[in-house]
């Protein structure tokens, strides 16, 4: 097997690959707390099972309060680098049903697309590591170990212990985490910056109870305008963020217009973009705040009283540069100093995940480079990301001297946390295939590095 019988190779094998990801799909395997864990569970042993009939020696790996992840070996030829893939088998809950056009656990193609939770975001990235370790007919040129984890999307709480307790199996020359993805279908990317994250909840009282509306409003705040107040505080007027003190850097504006992310998103006519500074700057390097939700009664139920609390979720992504903790203590003191009229106010922080910037060269990039410009047929651009990928920064601690590449088989179209998640099916395979001619790749410079060393 070499190289140049990899794309025939792959072609053939995508029927089988796309099974083993309708598989995955039809499992719920929601993370959150609330769902039932023991999907989460099936799920990884689903993968396992993929994984050993890719050829790998496999195990499930387990620590105490985590749901379960999945680990796959082969080892290389002596002396080769050792290549680590890296992807997730949770799910973001599906939402409501009625939103998607076809049922989130039952795979369906429509338009070249197949839909489904999970089909994107990370199952793909389960079966882009698979197709290419059968593309080497479980005989790759340097050692392959998968790392399927169970619980990204719920901010990946236990990685660093996997990382510390399985440190020796985990061990590797270059990381591949298939989590990201496509700068636009059929256009391959390498992702090299990655926002973070800060979620707080704000709560807010007025009163010690709810007293009638019409007989007290006027001369009493209702915790619910109170909070929007405070809410309000944190844009300005151009919908720039407006809580002082946090980092912003510059990004590449690649060729992304106004007109293509509005399509890509779905912003209705007539609604305006927010924020200053070019398109990526804004979704990739300079912080954005949310309101995710908010704890208040229900219109349908609501009734002639001054509501007495209430609560907010307020998510902030973080650039690359930005300390975790001074970005949460920078929103907690602008929004303790936002809630007018002396409301009580109570901020209730949730973790944080950092942001980070790769070190997009090096030998492995180079491999990683012309696998995509040969897969896809154009080369790779270099993209930031706006979402995160907390457990980047341990992996970095963990293995200080490895080289890190973030991929993947989602597109801009690709629905990611909501309804009808897609993946491109023409991609999908491109992505297999990159990945296969980068094991083959990185193994030639690897080999060419130690005749260089033995010569001299
Ligand atoms: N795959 C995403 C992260 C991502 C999104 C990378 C867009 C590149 C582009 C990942 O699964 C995710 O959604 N992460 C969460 C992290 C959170 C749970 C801490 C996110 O960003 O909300
Ligand atoms: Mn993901």
């Amino acid at each position: 097997m070499d190289t140049t019988q990899l794309p025939t190779k792959v072609r053939s094998l995508m029927p089988e690959i796309r099974e083993e990801l309708e598989r995955l799909i039809r499992i719920p395997s929601v993370s959150f707390p609330g769902f039932d864990a023991e999907n989460v569970r099936r799920s990884a042993e689903t993968t396992r099972q993929i994984l050993e009939a890719s050829g790998m020696q496999t195990q499930i790996l387990e620590v105490e309060g985590a749901h379960p992840a999945v680990l796959g070996r082969i080892p290389g030829p002596e002396g080769a680098p050792t290549v680590l893939l890296y992807a997730h088998h949770d799910v973001q809950p599906e939402g409501p049903l009625e939103l998607w056009k076809s049922s989130p656990y039952e795979p369906e193609e429509r338009d070249g697309r197949l839909f489904g939770r999970g089909s994107s975001d990370d199952k793909a990235g389960i079966v882009m590591h698979t197709a290419a370790v059968r593309a080497w007919e479980g005989r790759p040129p340097v050692g392959v170990t998968v790392f399927v984890e169970g619980e990204e999307e719920s901010s990946s709480e236990h990685l660093p212990q996997f990382l510390e307790q399985y440190r020796d199996l985990l061990r590797a020359d270059a990381v591949i985490l298939a989590d990201s993805g496509n700068w636009r279908t059929g256009e391959p990317a390498l992702t090299v910056s990655l926002r973070g994250i800060v979620a707080l909840f704000v709560e807010v009282r007025t009163l010690d109870h709810a007293v009638h509306s019409g007989e007290y409003g006027g001369a009493i705040p209702d915790a619910l305008i109170t909070l929007c107040r405070a809410l309000a505080s944190l844009h300005d007027d151009r919908g720039n963020v407006a809580v002082p003190g946090l980092v912003t850097r510059p990004s590449d504006d690649l060729d992304l217009t106004e007109d293509e992310l509005r399509r890509w998103a779905g912003v209705r006519p007539g609604v305006e973009l927010i924020g200053e500074g070019s398109l990526t700057e804004r979704m990739w390097t300079k912080p954005a705040i949310s309101v995710l939700g908010i704890d208040a009664p229900k219109t349908q139920e609501a009734s002639n009283q001054l509501v007495p609390f209430a609560r907010a979720k307020v998510s902030m992504r973080i650039p690359p540069g930005q300390d975790p903790q001074e970005a949460r203590q920078a929103l907690t003191k602008h929004l303790e100093a936002s809630v007018p009229w002396g409301a009580e106010v109570k901020i209730i922080a949730e973790g944080t995940g950092a942001p980070y910037a790769l070190h997009a060269d090096g030998p492995a990039y180079d491999a990683m480079r012309r696998a995509f410009a040969e897969s896809f047929g154009r080369d790779a651009v270099n993209m930031g990301a706006g979402g995160s990928i907390p457990f980047l920064a341990a992996f970095a601690q963990t293995f200080p001297d490895a080289a890190l590449l973030l991929t993947g088989a989602a597109d801009p179209m690709s629905n990611a946390h909501s309804e009808d998640e897609s993946v491109d099916v023409a991609d999908l395979e491109k992505s297999c295939l990159a990945e296969a001619l980068f094991l083959g790749y990185l193994a030639a410079t690897a080999t060419l590095e130690s005749n260089r060393r033995t010569e001299a």
